[in-house]
């Protein structure tokens, strides 16, 4: 028999022997099991199955052993490696499968819950309104035309044939601004954009202008000091009173529905010659006898007052530039506020310009 080596060091190697390292892979089996998630399956991986892992260590020792001893000693690590790796496999992929089942379900979206989320809010009818008669005209061939709300006092009065003595212009009460001097004012009507239309472009011109326009009038149920217009202009050669009238026909039907036309009654307007209100025949009863006497919407009169129209003056054409023995045209004007008061039998104008978002939901959630 041989002696043992005198460098042979039996502490170094026991850690080979079949029950140590059977001891090494029941620890890493054991860990194994007892890994609750992925993350502390990827601690016992480190401590068992990495490369300074017992079992790591183990085989990196094999080559250390006498040659008779490798191949007992490297079959058993070897084994004890490979069921290592064998349940670590099995145990990630279950863990996995749990972690996948967890998050679909914790999740998971109800569709049929109630939403809870912020109200949008709603757009303005006056600003619905405003848009739906642009669209009646663009569809035309019409273009919109905007002007500032704060207006030169040529441009809203002297330019529209309301001269300093004129009586009309008192008619109008005006928001002044200071200084005096300045000779600005909150603009009383959308008129004086048709005055800047002219002064800016050669004709023909066609052009809608709805905007904001202001008054000195105090706020109550049927009076607002700042209400919406929307005006017509139209420059042409040849134009005519008839044209006008076939213009309203279209855009009162086009908005109140079909059949809906309108008349005319001789006014006056320092800016049109011949001038005319328009009315509109009633949308609910159509003035048809037997309905009209109890209509509420126009109060037993079959029509509506809708605004002012006529032929451009040719003073005012003077005014801004146009020739009047070559071309002629047409202008119109109404309230908006005054239109939706009516279209949607709405009885108090405060409503319109307070801004609680219960008045304006009904009108639908137009975004
Ligand atoms: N500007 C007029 C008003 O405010 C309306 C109008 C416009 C009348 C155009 C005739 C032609 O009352």
């Amino acid at each position: 028999m041989s002696r043992p080596s005198s460098d042979y060091d039996p502490v170094e190697v026991s850690p080979l022997h079949a029950d140590e390292v059977e001891a090494m892979r029941d620890a890493a089996l054991e860990a194994i099991d007892a890994a609750a998630s992925l993350d502390d399956l990827k601690q016992v991986r480190i401590e068992h199955a990495g490369d300074r892992s017992p079992l790591a260590l183990a085989n990196r020792e094999i080559g250390a052993l006498p040659p008779q001893a490798r191949k007992n000693a490297g079959m058993r690590v070897g084994q004890a490696r490979k069921a290592v790796g064998a349940r670590l496999a099995e145990r990630a992929a279950a863990l996995q499968e749990q972690q996948d089942a967890r998050i679909l379900l914790e999740e998971s979206v109800d569709v049929t819950l109630p939403v809870d989320r912020e109200p949008r809010g709603a757009r303005h009818p006056l600003t619905t309104i405003q848009e739906r008669v642009c669209d009646v005209f663009v569809a035309m061939g019409w273009e919109v035309a905007e002007g500032p709300e704060v207006e030169a006092e040529w441009l809203n009065f002297d330019a529209l044939n309301l001269g300093p003595d004129h009586p009309a212009r008192t008619m109008q009460d005006t928001f002044w601004l200071t200084p005096a001097k300045a000779a600005l004012v909150l603009r009383t009507h959308t008129s004086p954009v048709q005055a800047r239309t002219m002064l800016e472009r050669t004709p023909p011109i066609y052009v809608i202008c709805p905007g904001r326009t202001f008054r000195t009038d105090a706020l109550d149920a049927t009076h607002t000091p700042v209400f919406h217009q929307v005006e017509g202009l139209a420059i042409d050669e040849g134009l005519s009173m008839a044209h006008l009238k076939g213009t309203l026909d279209h855009f009162a039907t086009e908005m109140f529905g079909y059949g809906i036309t309108t008349r005319f009654r001789p006014s006056y307007f320092p800016f049109t010659e011949p001038s005319a209100e328009v009315d509109l025949i009633c949308f609910v009863c159509r003035d048809v006898p037997g309905e009209v006497e109890t209509c509420r919407t126009c109060r037993g009169e079959g029509w509506i007052e809708w605004g002012g129209c006529g032929v451009v003056n040719p003073r005012v054409l003077i005014a801004c530039g146009v020739d009047p023995e070559r071309y002629t045209g047409f202008a119109f004007g109404m309230g908006l506020d005054r239109t939706l008061m009516v279209r949607y039998d709405l009885e108090d104008m405060r409503d319109m310009v307070e801004g609680d978002v219960r008045f304006t939901v009904p009108f639908g959630l137009e975004l």
